[in-house]
Protein backbone atom coordinates (compact mmCIF):
# COMPACT_ATOMS: atom_id res chain seq x y z
CA UNK A 1 0.00 0.00 0.00
CA UNK A 2 2.81 2.55 0.85
CA UNK A 3 4.81 1.28 -1.82
CA UNK A 4 2.13 2.28 -4.38
CA UNK A 5 1.48 5.63 -2.89
CA UNK A 6 5.09 6.57 -2.66
CA UNK A 7 5.18 5.47 -6.69
CA UNK A 8 2.00 7.47 -7.83
CA UNK A 9 3.71 10.43 -5.74
CA UNK A 10 6.82 9.78 -7.88
CA UNK A 11 4.99 9.32 -10.92
CA UNK A 12 2.59 12.77 -10.20
CA UNK A 13 5.82 14.37 -9.54
CA UNK A 14 7.36 13.62 -12.59
CA UNK A 15 4.26 14.76 -14.40
CA UNK A 16 4.28 18.14 -13.25
CA UNK A 17 7.85 18.73 -13.85
CA UNK A 18 7.46 17.58 -17.18
CA UNK A 19 4.25 20.14 -17.27
CA UNK A 20 6.89 22.87 -15.91
CA UNK A 21 9.38 22.04 -18.72
CA UNK A 22 7.12 21.90 -21.41
CA UNK A 23 5.53 25.00 -20.48
CA UNK A 24 8.78 26.45 -20.28
CA UNK A 25 9.63 25.45 -23.83
CA UNK A 26 6.66 26.35 -25.67
CA UNK A 27 6.84 30.34 -23.66
CA UNK A 28 10.74 30.23 -24.90
CA UNK A 29 9.97 29.77 -28.33
CA UNK A 30 9.18 33.14 -30.51
CA UNK A 31 6.43 32.79 -33.20
CA UNK A 32 8.20 32.47 -36.83
CA UNK A 33 5.73 32.62 -40.07
CA UNK A 34 7.19 32.09 -42.93
CA UNK A 35 5.22 32.82 -46.19
CA UNK A 36 5.63 32.03 -50.06
CA UNK A 37 5.14 35.05 -52.19
CA UNK A 38 7.30 34.74 -55.37
CA UNK A 39 9.19 38.01 -55.92
CA UNK A 40 7.42 40.60 -53.32
CA UNK A 41 10.27 41.46 -51.11
CA UNK A 42 8.31 43.32 -49.04
CA UNK A 43 9.63 45.98 -47.43
CA UNK A 44 6.41 47.55 -45.27
CA UNK A 45 4.49 46.08 -42.10
CA UNK A 46 1.44 46.33 -40.10
CA UNK A 47 -0.59 44.22 -38.18
CA UNK A 48 -4.62 44.50 -38.90
CA UNK A 49 -5.91 43.90 -35.66
CA UNK A 50 -9.63 43.57 -36.63
CA UNK A 51 -8.97 41.19 -39.74
CA UNK A 52 -6.09 39.56 -37.32
CA UNK A 53 -3.55 39.36 -39.74
CA UNK A 54 -0.40 41.46 -41.24
CA UNK A 55 -0.17 43.45 -44.14
CA UNK A 56 2.73 43.71 -46.29
CA UNK A 57 3.96 45.52 -49.43
CA UNK A 58 5.24 44.77 -52.82
CA UNK A 59 8.84 46.12 -53.99
CA UNK A 60 7.38 46.02 -57.50
CA UNK A 61 3.78 44.38 -58.34
CA UNK A 62 1.86 47.84 -57.07
CA UNK A 63 -0.03 45.14 -54.69
CA UNK A 64 -0.66 44.60 -50.91
CA UNK A 65 -0.67 41.39 -49.41
CA UNK A 66 -2.50 39.98 -46.25
CA UNK A 67 -0.63 37.27 -44.49
CA UNK A 68 -2.31 35.26 -41.54
CA UNK A 69 -0.37 33.84 -38.56
CA UNK A 70 -0.24 30.40 -39.84
CA UNK A 71 1.64 32.08 -43.16
CA UNK A 72 -1.28 32.35 -45.94
CA UNK A 73 -1.04 34.88 -48.22
CA UNK A 74 -3.78 36.51 -49.60
CA UNK A 75 -3.21 39.61 -52.43
CA UNK A 76 -5.85 42.54 -50.76
CA UNK A 77 -5.11 45.19 -53.13
CA UNK A 78 -3.40 44.96 -56.45
CA UNK A 79 -3.34 48.76 -58.06
CA UNK A 80 -2.36 48.41 -61.65
CA UNK A 81 -3.11 52.35 -62.34
CA UNK A 82 0.07 53.33 -59.88
CA UNK A 83 3.34 54.00 -62.11
CA UNK A 84 5.29 50.79 -63.28
CA UNK A 85 7.36 49.28 -60.84
CA UNK A 86 6.55 51.80 -57.96
CA UNK A 87 7.15 50.12 -54.04
CA UNK A 88 5.13 50.00 -51.62
CA UNK A 89 6.50 51.57 -48.82
CA UNK A 90 5.50 52.18 -45.34
CA UNK A 91 2.18 51.03 -44.04
CA UNK A 92 -0.70 52.08 -41.70
CA UNK A 93 -4.02 50.52 -40.47
CA UNK A 94 -6.31 53.27 -39.68
CA UNK A 95 -8.50 51.65 -37.52
CA UNK A 96 -10.93 54.59 -36.83
CA UNK A 97 -11.53 55.15 -40.02
CA UNK A 98 -10.97 51.26 -41.61
CA UNK A 99 -8.66 52.11 -44.36
CA UNK A 100 -5.40 51.14 -44.96
CA UNK A 101 -2.80 54.06 -45.96
CA UNK A 102 0.42 53.10 -47.61
CA UNK A 103 3.67 55.12 -48.96
CA UNK A 104 3.96 54.66 -53.13
CA UNK A 105 7.89 55.56 -54.01
CA UNK A 106 9.47 55.54 -57.26
CA UNK A 107 13.41 54.60 -56.42
CA UNK A 108 15.99 55.18 -58.99
CA UNK A 109 15.76 54.99 -61.87
CA UNK A 110 12.27 55.17 -62.43
CA UNK A 111 10.48 59.04 -62.89
CA UNK A 112 10.04 60.46 -59.33
CA UNK A 113 7.22 59.73 -57.80
CA UNK A 114 6.02 59.96 -54.13
CA UNK A 115 2.10 59.99 -52.81
CA UNK A 116 0.26 58.39 -50.14
CA UNK A 117 -2.62 55.92 -50.82
CA UNK A 118 -5.58 55.36 -48.98
CA UNK A 119 -7.54 51.78 -49.52
CA UNK A 120 -10.79 50.94 -47.47
CA UNK A 121 -9.32 48.05 -45.37
CA UNK A 122 -12.92 46.06 -46.07
CA UNK A 123 -13.19 46.56 -49.75
CA UNK A 124 -10.10 47.42 -51.06
CA UNK A 125 -11.09 50.23 -53.13
CA UNK A 126 -8.97 53.12 -53.52
CA UNK A 127 -10.44 55.85 -51.50
CA UNK A 128 -7.60 58.91 -52.59
CA UNK A 129 -4.37 58.90 -53.98
CA UNK A 130 -2.16 62.14 -52.73
CA UNK A 131 0.91 63.42 -54.67
CA UNK A 132 3.30 64.39 -52.17
CA UNK A 133 4.74 68.01 -52.69
CA UNK A 134 7.85 68.77 -53.04
CA UNK A 135 9.56 72.02 -52.09
CA UNK A 136 12.94 71.37 -53.99
CA UNK A 137 11.37 70.85 -57.53
CA UNK A 138 13.87 73.12 -59.37
CA UNK A 139 16.74 70.86 -58.18
CA UNK A 140 15.50 68.18 -58.81
CA UNK A 141 16.48 65.97 -56.22
CA UNK A 142 14.54 63.02 -55.85
CA UNK A 143 12.69 62.68 -52.87
CA UNK A 144 12.27 59.49 -50.86
CA UNK A 145 8.42 59.60 -49.18
CA UNK A 146 9.72 56.14 -46.72
CA UNK A 147 7.11 55.79 -43.96
CA UNK A 148 3.80 56.33 -42.63
CA UNK A 149 1.89 56.64 -39.21
CA UNK A 150 -1.88 57.87 -38.78
CA UNK A 151 -3.59 59.58 -35.61
CA UNK A 152 -7.53 59.25 -34.22
CA UNK A 153 -8.74 61.67 -36.70
CA UNK A 154 -6.88 60.32 -39.38
CA UNK A 155 -4.67 62.07 -40.56
CA UNK A 156 -1.12 60.80 -41.90
CA UNK A 157 2.07 61.64 -41.49
CA UNK A 158 4.84 60.45 -44.06
CA UNK A 159 8.79 61.03 -43.50
CA UNK A 160 10.86 62.00 -46.89
CA UNK A 161 13.85 60.24 -45.83
CA UNK A 162 15.87 62.77 -48.53
CA UNK A 163 14.86 65.66 -47.92
CA UNK A 164 14.24 65.28 -44.18
CA UNK A 165 11.18 66.56 -43.82
CA UNK A 166 7.24 65.71 -43.00
CA UNK A 167 4.43 65.87 -45.08
CA UNK A 168 0.96 65.13 -43.67
CA UNK A 169 -1.67 64.26 -45.90
CA UNK A 170 -5.08 64.74 -43.60
CA UNK A 171 -8.64 62.62 -44.07
CA UNK A 172 -9.75 64.12 -47.06
CA UNK A 173 -6.42 63.11 -49.00
CA UNK A 174 -5.40 67.05 -48.80
CA UNK A 175 -1.27 67.01 -48.40
CA UNK A 176 1.57 69.48 -47.04
CA UNK A 177 4.21 69.75 -45.83
CA UNK A 178 3.69 69.20 -41.96
CA UNK A 179 7.20 69.39 -40.37
CA UNK A 180 10.21 70.96 -41.85
CA UNK A 181 12.35 71.00 -38.23
CA UNK A 182 16.02 72.68 -37.74
CA UNK A 183 16.37 69.96 -34.90
CA UNK A 184 16.11 67.15 -38.11
CA UNK A 185 19.47 68.32 -40.00
CA UNK A 186 21.29 69.51 -36.87
CA UNK A 187 23.73 66.23 -36.81
CA UNK A 188 26.40 65.26 -38.55
CA UNK A 189 25.73 62.93 -41.17
CA UNK A 190 29.14 60.56 -43.02
CA UNK A 191 28.50 61.15 -46.20
CA UNK A 192 30.70 58.22 -47.02
CA UNK A 193 28.90 55.52 -45.00
CA UNK A 194 26.54 53.25 -46.20
CA UNK A 195 22.69 54.74 -46.45
CA UNK A 196 23.87 58.33 -45.67
CA UNK A 197 21.21 59.85 -48.26
CA UNK A 198 18.89 57.98 -45.97
CA UNK A 199 17.63 60.44 -43.49
CA UNK A 200 14.17 60.73 -41.21
CA UNK A 201 12.61 57.37 -41.46
CA UNK A 202 10.37 55.04 -39.36
CA UNK A 203 7.75 57.41 -37.60
CA UNK A 204 4.59 56.45 -35.14
CA UNK A 205 1.93 57.84 -33.39
CA UNK A 206 1.92 58.38 -29.65
CA UNK A 207 -1.82 58.97 -28.49
CA UNK A 208 -0.78 61.60 -26.52
CA UNK A 209 -0.35 64.05 -29.26
CA UNK A 210 2.68 63.66 -30.29
CA UNK A 211 4.66 61.28 -33.09
CA UNK A 212 8.29 59.81 -32.74
CA UNK A 213 10.48 59.27 -35.70
CA UNK A 214 13.54 57.81 -36.40
CA UNK A 215 16.92 59.00 -38.61
CA UNK A 216 18.38 56.42 -40.30
CA UNK A 217 21.99 58.44 -40.90
CA UNK A 218 22.51 59.75 -37.49
CA UNK A 219 20.56 57.04 -35.21
CA UNK A 220 18.28 60.18 -33.79
CA UNK A 221 15.34 59.87 -32.42
CA UNK A 222 12.85 63.19 -32.77
CA UNK A 223 9.61 63.70 -30.48
CA UNK A 224 7.45 66.07 -32.89
CA UNK A 225 4.41 68.24 -31.81
CA UNK A 226 1.04 67.24 -33.67
CA UNK A 227 -0.67 70.54 -34.01
CA UNK A 228 2.26 72.94 -35.09
CA UNK A 229 5.37 69.81 -35.83
CA UNK A 230 7.92 71.62 -33.65
CA UNK A 231 10.48 68.50 -33.19
CA UNK A 232 13.10 67.88 -30.45
CA UNK A 233 15.32 65.44 -30.24
CA UNK A 234 14.94 62.73 -28.14
CA UNK A 235 17.88 62.15 -25.15
CA UNK A 236 19.07 58.35 -25.84
CA UNK A 237 21.87 56.34 -24.14
CA UNK A 238 22.64 55.26 -27.47
CA UNK A 239 22.60 56.14 -30.93
CA UNK A 240 19.83 53.98 -33.18
CA UNK A 241 22.42 53.34 -36.00
CA UNK A 242 21.33 52.68 -39.46
CA UNK A 243 17.01 52.89 -37.72
CA UNK A 244 14.49 51.95 -39.96
CA UNK A 245 10.68 51.63 -38.66
CA UNK A 246 9.58 52.13 -35.37
CA UNK A 247 6.58 50.93 -33.61
CA UNK A 248 4.70 51.38 -30.00
CA UNK A 249 3.78 48.68 -27.96
CA UNK A 250 0.79 49.48 -25.81
CA UNK A 251 2.53 49.19 -22.56
CA UNK A 252 4.50 52.63 -24.37
CA UNK A 253 7.28 50.61 -25.00
CA UNK A 254 8.96 51.72 -28.27
CA UNK A 255 10.33 49.27 -31.06
CA UNK A 256 12.90 50.36 -33.31
CA UNK A 257 14.76 48.23 -35.78
CA UNK A 258 17.66 47.98 -38.08
CA UNK A 259 18.90 45.87 -40.80
CA UNK A 260 20.59 44.30 -37.67
CA UNK A 261 19.41 45.28 -34.58
CA UNK A 262 16.24 45.42 -32.71
CA UNK A 263 15.83 48.16 -30.32
CA UNK A 264 13.46 47.76 -26.65
CA UNK A 265 13.17 51.37 -25.76
CA UNK A 266 11.07 52.75 -22.70
CA UNK A 267 10.94 56.76 -21.00
CA UNK A 268 10.01 57.73 -18.11
CA UNK A 269 8.73 61.41 -19.36
CA UNK A 270 6.67 60.81 -22.15
CA UNK A 271 10.05 60.75 -24.62
CA UNK A 272 12.12 63.95 -23.30
CA UNK A 273 14.45 61.03 -23.03
CA UNK A 274 14.43 57.75 -23.56
CA UNK A 275 16.18 54.54 -22.24
CA UNK A 276 17.50 51.14 -24.49
CA UNK A 277 16.86 48.51 -22.38
CA UNK A 278 17.48 45.52 -24.53
CA UNK A 279 18.70 45.03 -28.14
CA UNK A 280 18.45 41.66 -30.06
CA UNK A 281 20.44 40.66 -33.01
CA UNK A 282 18.57 40.08 -36.38
CA UNK A 283 19.32 38.65 -39.36
CA UNK A 284 21.15 40.96 -41.55
CA UNK A 285 21.19 39.06 -44.67
CA UNK A 286 17.02 38.60 -44.19
CA UNK A 287 17.39 42.60 -44.26
CA UNK A 288 14.80 43.58 -42.24
CA UNK A 289 13.03 46.50 -42.69
CA UNK A 290 9.72 47.00 -40.43
CA UNK A 291 8.94 46.52 -37.04
CA UNK A 292 4.73 46.02 -36.08
CA UNK A 293 3.32 45.37 -32.43
CA UNK A 294 1.18 42.53 -33.64
CA UNK A 295 -0.96 39.84 -31.48
CA UNK A 296 -1.13 40.04 -27.57
CA UNK A 297 1.82 42.96 -28.25
CA UNK A 298 3.98 41.17 -29.27
CA UNK A 299 6.98 42.57 -31.40
CA UNK A 300 7.22 41.43 -35.19
CA UNK A 301 9.56 42.40 -37.54
CA UNK A 302 9.54 41.38 -41.67
CA UNK A 303 12.01 39.52 -43.30
CA UNK A 304 11.68 40.54 -46.66
CA UNK A 305 15.31 40.62 -48.26
CA UNK A 306 14.49 44.36 -49.52
CA UNK A 307 18.48 44.72 -50.10
CA UNK A 308 18.22 42.04 -52.79
CA UNK A 309 15.14 43.58 -53.83
CA UNK A 310 16.85 46.91 -54.20
CA UNK A 311 20.17 45.22 -56.06
CA UNK A 312 17.32 44.17 -59.09
CA UNK A 313 17.31 40.60 -58.01
CA UNK A 314 14.21 38.67 -58.97
CA UNK A 315 12.94 35.11 -57.88
CA UNK A 316 12.88 34.59 -54.06
CA UNK A 317 9.44 32.75 -53.18
CA UNK A 318 9.56 32.38 -49.28
CA UNK A 319 9.88 35.65 -46.55
CA UNK A 320 9.06 35.61 -43.02
CA UNK A 321 7.68 37.42 -40.24
CA UNK A 322 9.31 36.81 -37.05
CA UNK A 323 8.38 37.32 -33.65
CA UNK A 324 11.43 39.05 -31.54
CA UNK A 325 11.59 38.93 -27.59
CA UNK A 326 13.40 40.62 -25.35
CA UNK A 327 15.06 37.84 -23.61
CA UNK A 328 15.47 40.07 -20.70
CA UNK A 329 11.56 40.66 -19.97
CA UNK A 330 11.24 37.35 -20.84
CA UNK A 331 13.97 36.35 -18.12
CA UNK A 332 11.67 37.78 -15.81
CA UNK A 333 8.82 36.25 -17.08
CA UNK A 334 10.64 32.51 -17.02
CA UNK A 335 11.99 33.33 -12.83
CA UNK A 336 8.23 33.51 -12.28
CA UNK A 337 7.02 30.41 -13.83
CA UNK A 338 9.70 28.49 -12.12
CA UNK A 339 8.45 29.99 -9.01
CA UNK A 340 5.00 29.09 -9.89
CA UNK A 341 5.96 25.47 -10.82
CA UNK A 342 7.81 25.19 -7.42
CA UNK A 343 5.15 26.18 -5.38
CA UNK A 344 3.05 23.76 -7.24
CA UNK A 345 5.08 20.94 -6.07
CA UNK A 346 5.76 22.12 -2.71
CA UNK A 347 2.08 22.39 -2.43
CA UNK A 348 1.32 18.67 -3.86
CA UNK A 349 4.33 17.16 -1.62
CA UNK A 350 2.50 19.01 1.41
CA UNK A 351 -0.82 17.46 0.33
CA UNK A 352 0.62 14.03 -0.40
CA UNK A 353 2.34 13.92 2.99
CA UNK A 354 -0.95 14.53 4.62
CA UNK A 355 -2.54 12.11 3.03
CA UNK A 356 -0.06 9.33 4.00
CA UNK A 357 -0.44 10.56 7.68
CA UNK A 358 -3.41 9.94 7.42
CA UNK A 359 -3.59 6.83 5.42
CA UNK A 360 -0.96 5.44 8.26
CA UNK A 361 -3.19 6.66 11.12
CA UNK A 362 -6.16 4.77 9.16
CA UNK A 363 -4.46 1.71 8.83
CA UNK A 364 -3.34 1.61 12.53
CA UNK A 365 -6.68 2.26 13.74
CA UNK A 366 -8.22 -0.73 11.92
CA UNK A 367 -5.51 -3.27 13.18
C1 LIG B 1 9.38 47.83 -64.99
O1 LIG B 1 10.09 46.62 -64.85
C2 LIG B 1 10.05 45.78 -65.97
C3 LIG B 1 10.72 44.48 -65.61
O2 LIG B 1 11.96 44.69 -65.03
C4 LIG B 1 10.70 46.49 -67.16
O3 LIG B 1 10.64 45.68 -68.30
C5 LIG B 1 9.97 47.81 -67.40
O4 LIG B 1 10.64 48.54 -68.43
C6 LIG B 1 9.95 48.64 -66.13
N1 LIG B 1 9.14 49.83 -66.34
C7 LIG B 1 9.64 51.06 -66.12
C8 LIG B 1 8.68 52.19 -66.31
O5 LIG B 1 10.77 51.25 -65.78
Amino acid sequence: MSLTVVRQSLIIIFVLVLTGLISLTIASKPHVISFRSPNLYPEGLAWDPSAQHFIVGSFRDRTIAAVSDAGVVETLISDPSLPENVTVQGLAVDSVNRRLLAVINAADPLPHFNALAAYDLRSGNRLFLSLLPSDDVASGTRQISNDVAVDFKGNAYVTNSAGNYIWKVNADGESSIFSRSRAFTAHPVDRDSPYSYCGLNGIAYVSKGYLLVVQSNTGKMFKVDEDDGTARLVLLNEDLTLADGIAIRSDGVVLVVSPNKLWFLKSADSWGEGVVFDKIDLDLERFPTSVAVGPEDRAYVLYGHVLEGMMGNKGREIFGIEEVRSEKENGEENVWLFVLVGLALAYFLFWRFQMRQLVTNMDKKTR
